[in-house]
């Protein structure tokens, strides 16, 4: 892994926030870190094709996350729905060089926010999310459902 391009993306992360106006809104947890990432994207017209005009994200993970996101914020602009769908994790996370087995899922969950993102303009309506019980405090998957219900359009994925 490319310690300086990782240290570079976190000590400048491009496009973190949310973006108020966006089209679309995905959201991906991961069960095996319990970690989130979640992407905004916004499109434009360019030529008579729809193509992303800028993406931001919001990380509840780790290092690795918010540096590959930050990353692929700026690898998918300028690229179409389907060209965006085909972008893997690895492609993503390429100016990082291959990362190491532990923090593969780490790419595939910025990979899995962007897809569910991609597919949200498809989504009506935010799906139900089912609460466990808990005792006074929210869980990180409460504030992220209340989040996305004033977002609008909002899929949320847990990976495999
Ligand atoms: Fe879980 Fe990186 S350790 S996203």
């Amino acid at each position: 892994m490319n310690e300086e391009t990782l240290q570079s993306a976190l000590s400048n992360p491009q496009n973190l926030g949310e973006m108020p106006d966006a089209d679309a809104v995905g959201t991906v947890g991961s069960p095996d870190c319990g970690d989130m990432v979640r992407m905004w994207l916004k499109y434009k017209e360019k030529d008579g094709k729809k193509v992303i005009d800028k993406a931001s994200f919001q990380s509840f993970g780790c290092q690795t996350a918010i540096a590959v996101a930050s990353l692929a914020t700026e690898l998918i602009r300028g690229k179409t729905k389907e060209e965006a769908l085909q972008m893997s994790a690895a492609e993503l996370s390429a100016p990082l060089g291959a990362l190491p087995p532990m923090k593969i899922h780490c790419g595939q969950m910025v990979e899995g926010a962007l897809k569910a993102a991609l597919e949200a303009d498809s989504v009506t309506a935010p799906a139900p999310v089912s609460t466990p019980v808990n005792f006074g405090s929210p869980t990180l998957m409460d504030s992220l459902a209340a989040a996305g219900k004033s977002a609008g359009k909002i899929k949320i994925v847990l990976q495999e």
